[in-house]
């Protein structure tokens, strides 16, 4: 472990448990972005309470908002971040002072309302800003990136990058094509990009499925891209309740139909997520790199 993780924990205070982890895990790291085609579908919600779930999983999850212009994801917390990335670059303050903590201690890197300046930098401060990034290798177990909706060439980067995608659709037929839209671009570019869908707002179980499936199947068809069937989460008041409260649905409403959605969709993901090989956050950064130029 390096010094400056240990001093940050340290800093923190009490280890968060761990559990389920295989040894062959420890030290390695998955980048997952957080996407959809449309705005508005629930993406934020999902990230926020997707990483809840895997941290009471005893997983060690860090949290980052990326959402140009809209980061919210303090919001969806009620609490409000003293830093976030702009000061990282702005005032080359390092990785580990920006980390902020929010309910159940889930560790969090706020966006700022001058988020959208970080892909407009200058060659050293993007240097500094991988280097900064670098640094959560084997300090995390899952970066989770809350990604903007849509297909700017600044997002699609990080798509691009990540070790996989999760695509988060409604089963409303405009969601659905932007979906589609999004994941045609991002396979034009990366013919073997790994993309979980995510149907939320369901009516039934049933609508689920026959969304997801729609989804998939057309990417089979037309782009020969085999997506993964991640799960759904049904349309439930409790999201909008919980969001009002500032509080993350899966913490205020544990029994609600979402919350149980959200730890059956975690269970099934690490069930599956056996670690590739691509994963790792330098492997992240090499690609993300890349796709700067
Ligand atoms: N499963 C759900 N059931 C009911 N309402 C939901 C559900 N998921 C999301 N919502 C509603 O949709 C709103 C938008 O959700 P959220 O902010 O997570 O979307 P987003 O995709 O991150 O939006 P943006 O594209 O603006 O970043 C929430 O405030 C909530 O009211
Ligand atoms: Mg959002």
């Amino acid at each position: 472990m390096n010094d400056q993780a240990q001093r940050l924990r340290e800093k923190l205070g009490k280890l968060p448990v761990r559990n389920n982890r295989s040894d062959e895990n420890v030290g390695r790291t998955k980048v997952i972005a957080v996407t959809s085609g449309k705005g508005g579908v629930g993406k934020s919600n999902f990230s926020l309470n997707f990483a809840l779930c895997l941290q009471q999983k005893g997983q060690r999850v860090v949290l980052f908002d990326l959402d140009v212009g809209f980061a919210n994801i303090d919001v969806l917390m009620g609490v409000s971040a003293k830093k976030n990335i702009v000061d990282l670059i702005d005032k080359r303050l390092s990785i580990w002072d920006i980390i902020e903590k929010g309910p159940n201690d889930l560790e969090f890197i706020a966006g700022g309302s001058g988020l959208s300046q970080i892909f407009e930098l200058d060659e050293v401060k993007v240097h500094y800003f991988f280097e900064q990034l670098a640094q959560l290798q084997g300090y995390a177990d899952t970066i989770i990136l809350d990604t903007g909706a849509g297909m700017s060439k600044d997002m699609l980067r990080f798509l691009l990058s990540a070790n996989e995608v999760i695509l988060v659709t409604t089963p409303e037929p405009t969601s659905l094509t932007d979906a589609y839209a999004l994941v045609k671009m991002a396979h034009g570019q990366k013919p073997d990009i790994r993309i979980n869908v995510v149907v939320n707002r369901v009516t039934n179980e049933k609508e689920g499925r026959v969304t997801g499936e729609k989804l998939l199947l057309v990417a089979h068809r037309f782009l020969d891209l085999h997506m993964n069937m991640l799960g759904f989460v049904h349309d439930d008041a409790h999201v909008s309740k919980a969001v009002k409260k500032q509080y993350p649905f899966c913490l205020a409403y544990p029994t609600s139909k979402a919350a149980h959605d959200l730890k059956s969709l975690v269970s099934a993901y690490l069930l599956q997520g056996k670690m590739e090989d691509n994963v790792g956050i330098k492997g992240f950064l090499s690609r993300l790199r890349t796709f700067w130029k």
